[in-house]
This record gives structure tokens, sequence and C-alpha cells, in this order.
């Protein structure tokens, strides 16, 4: 999805002597259009991130990912179908999709039968007949297999986990092409729909808001779906003995997950109890919570060290429960709803605008808790902190979960509030987060957008000292 384009599409076209205020050309000829000699080649194998060049594909933009699968915990098997619709950015020959250790059995574009190969973690999908730039079109995979997470070798493995009793899928920066053919990059955000089908007595929990729960034969079919355009790496699913609390807070669904085997009023549940009350002072900082539902999910199993800010619903390793109630992290994957999941990357480099935001709320969160206000929660980190050589907004393919990252990133923040003043800082989170809601973002922008909430001051002695500079800046 990619609403800046189609704005300038609509412009271009009304120049031209289109009427009617459409807001998408893919189902009408128009006169240029039309005309126009068609100039099929295949799309590119990925999106084009200077960080991880083969993630994502490149020649169509996803709206929808609909996915119907079954997962057998005995056999760790995944079998099921994805329907996805796209619009092509070019005259298509062929295109690229990421899926990884699966294989497609059968697969129809717009209908019709494509032919497909296995290229590698890619499925090369090739249309009886060429996809023409701006129209809409629907393809059906039909896939089977046994997943596995993704190894990298700097940043861990993620994608789909297969765990005693069921499976998590949980990753960053990929993760989705283990479980689901996909253009697997931040910049393509689609909405996403799940029917997952599993033994009876297991509970399926992934993003958005739940549908119908229907059962035959010893199966039970769960439906999930996120209304809002999201990222592919926030598509998550945990499937096995869950205890789950359902209820509503702010009028929407708010829906939390713990594992069975972990105690019912434990840490790990106390603290995700807190997340409609971390929300509501995270929204009194950055503007409306920005998706349909809420809640989150604790994962206890020793290969996920981390928590992932997943859509409306993050996912908590146990271990961040380990020394009692912690609300910090709570307050960390909420602030990424804002800033990550609405505000997604566009380039993975630029991932300080996911990370420093979402330390800082937890900054902010702790103020409100009276356990340390902003400005000795920086002086604290910029006190301790080590490496300066390694810069905020060029972190390194490998160095994307650096202190860099989150630690200096808040500092900047918190420099830049020094810098603009705390009336024009408090302006800018929430405008900021109002302006690019459901979009994608740059650090070009932010530094763009904070100089028109500081009325034109210029800021960029702030953002070379802190996001590029090599050597500790002076105290803000
Ligand atoms: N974005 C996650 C968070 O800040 C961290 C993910 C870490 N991923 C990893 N592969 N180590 O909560
Ligand atoms: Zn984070």
């Amino acid at each position: 999805m990619k609403r800046g384009l189609a704005a300038g599409i609509v412009i271009v076209l009304a120049a031209g002597g289109c009427t009617g205020g459409g807001k998408s050309t893919a189902d009408r000829p128009s006169g240029p259009a039309a005309s126009r000699v068609p100039s099929f080649s295949p799309g590119a194998p990925g999106a084009g991130d200077p960080y991880f060049p083969t993630y994502g594909n490149g020649g169509y933009d996803v709206g929808e990912y609909d996915l119907a699968l079954r997962f057998d915990p005995g056999t760790g098997r995944l079998s099921g179908t994805a329907t996805i619709t796209a619009t092509a950015t070019q005259d298509l020959s062929r295109f690229n999709l990421d899926l990884a250790h699966l294989a497609a059995s059968e697969v129809t574009v717009n209908g019709r039968a494509a032919t497909s190969r296995a290229e590698g973690n890619e499925l090369v999908v090739t249309p009886a007949a060429g996809l023409l730039k701006d129209r809409a079109f629907t393809v059906v995979v039909r896939y089977a297999g046994v997943p596995e997470p993704l190894n990298n070798e700097a940043l861990g493995k993620g994608g789909w986990f297969r765990t005693a009793d069921g499976a998590f899928a949980v990753g960053q920066p990929e993760s989705a092409s283990t479980w689901f053919p996909v253009n697997d990059h931040p910049s393509d955000k689609a909405t996403f729909r799940l029917a997952m089908t599993v033994p009876d007595g297991l509970e399926v929990i992934s993003n958005g808001v739940p549908g119908k729960r229907t059962n035959a034969a010893g199966w039970t079919t769960w439906t999930w779906s996120e209304g809002a355009p999201m990222a592919s790496y926030l598509a998550t699913v945990a499937i096995g003995q869950y205890r789950i609390t359902t209820g509503t807070h702010g009028g929407k669904p708010m829906i939390v997950g713990v594992p069975a085997s972990v105690p019912a009023n434990g840490p790990a549940a106390k603290s995700l109890a807190s997340t409609g009350e971390i929300t509501d002072f995270l929204a009194t900082q950055f503007g409306p919570y920005p998706f349909d539902a809420n809640g989150g999910v604790v994962v206890a199993d020793e290969r996920l060290d981390y928590a992932l800010e997943t859509q409306s619903r993050p996912v908590y390793g146990d271990t961040f429960f380990s020394g009692g109630v912690n609300t910090g992290v709570v307050a960390h994957e909420l602030g990424h709803q804002w800033y990550g999941d609405s505000l997604a990357l566009e380039r993975w480099q630029d991932i300080w605008l996911n990370e420093g935001f979402a330390t800082y709320a937890e900054w902010l969160w702790q103020e409100h808790e009276g356990t340390a206000t902003v400005a000795q929660s920086f002086d604290r980190t910029y006190a301790k902190f080590k490496d300066w050589s390694e810069p905020t907004g060029k972190p390194g393919p490998d160095g994307i979960f650096d202190p860099a990252v989150y630690d200096r990133g808040a500092m900047t923040l918190y420099a830049l509030r020094r810098a603009m003043g705390d009336t024009a800082f408090a302006g800018l989170l929430k405008s900021w987060a109002a302006q690019h809601r459901d979009g994608n973002v740059t650090t070009t922008e932010f530094m763009a957008a904070a100089e028109q909430a500081a009325g034109g001051t210029d800021l960029d002695p702030v953002f070379q000292a802190w996001l590029f500079g090599t050597t500790k800046p002076p105290h803000p």
C-alpha cells in the first residue's frame, strides 16, 4: 500500500482530462493508459533496501494478505492457501514473492493457472498474461511444508518456530516468508486476515480483531483480521495452550494470551494487564492509539529472548518477567504501535525512528510512574553510554539492534527536545504520528517535520551531532 504514490497518480490523470474522483486507476482504462503500448518486464527480486537488498520484491504493491492455513503440531506441517491482492507498479511479465522452506503446489493469477518455480527463498511467478501497470491483480498460492526460522548471522533467528505444543511466528527484520508468500519488506504494508485451523484444545492468537471460530472433525478454525496496513514482519501467530483474556478497552477488543505453563497471576500476566493503562498514558503523549484492537502475547520459549511490537498484539519473551513485573517492556512495545507500526520504516537504516522512540516511550512511562524523570533517564544513559563511534542514523545492517539505535536514539530525541523546547517537541511527537498514520517514514522526513514544528529553526547541527556524529556530543 503506497498512499503518496496513489495521490500522485490521481493528479497526473486529472491533468490529462480524466473526470471523476476515483481513488484507484486499477479497473478503469483511462485515455492515455489505454493507448499506451505496454512493455512487460520481470519485477525486481528485491525491494531495493540498501541494508537488505534481497528482502521484498519490486513491481507490485500488496493491498491484502488473506491466509487460510492448517497447522498440525504432531508433524509440524503447515499447509493452506494465500490469497494476495496487489497492484502492479510496472508492466509485469513475472514477479517474485518471498517464501522460505515451503513449497507451492498451485498458483493462479486472476483466476488463471500461472507457472511458478522456487529460487532460493523466492517464489517466481509467471502469469499466463502480462500484468498492466496500475491494475489490480489477485494471486492465489496453495502451499505446504514444515516451516523453520530464517537465520541472520548477526541478528539471530526469525520466523516460524515449532514448540512442544504448537508454534509461534516472530522475527525482525524478516519472518513472514517462513509462513506465507509475501513481499517481505516494511515499505509494502498491507492488511492481513488469517484463518488458522488447529486441533481442538489449542489456542491461536494473531494480530487484530478476533472473528468467528468454528470446528469440524476435531479441528478448530480461529480467525483474526488486522484492518490497518501492516508491515510484514509485524504479522504474528502463536499456537499452543494459552490462557486468553478477552475484553475491551476504550471500545476496542483487548486480547491477552499467556501460556498455560506460566502462572495465571504471575509477573508476566500482571505486566500485560497494564496494557490498557499504558496505552492510555502514551495516547496523551503521542495522540490517539492507531489500531482497532490491542493486547499482547507471552511466549515461553528460550529461543525468544526479546519482545516484538507485532501490530496491535506485541509478543513478549517470558524472560522479560523473570525478575518480576516489568511494565517498561510493555511501554516500549506499545510505544512502537505509533512509531514502528502505524509509522513504518521505508528502509531499515532508519530503525532509530522505531527504537529511539520506543525507548523514549519507556522514559516517559517511567516518569509518569515516578521512577525517574526523562531528564534523569537521559543523564543516566548519557553517563554510561560507551561506543559513540556507531552513528544512530547509520548503524549498518548488523547494528540495527545496537545501543546506538535504542539508547542513543532516545538521547537524540531528548537533545532535540532541548533544542526545540518542551512545547514544540510535544507537538512534534503528535503531529509526526498524525501526519504519517498508516504510512511509511524516513529520517529525512522526520528532520523536516522537526524543523517545521520548531517554527523553522535550523536543527541540522543537532541531527548531525546526535544521528550521524562519531564522537560524544556535549550535554544538551
Ligand atoms: N524490535 C524489538 C524491540 O525493540 C527487538 C527485536 C530484536 N530482534 C532480534 N532479532 N534480536 O522490542
Ligand atoms: Zn523496540
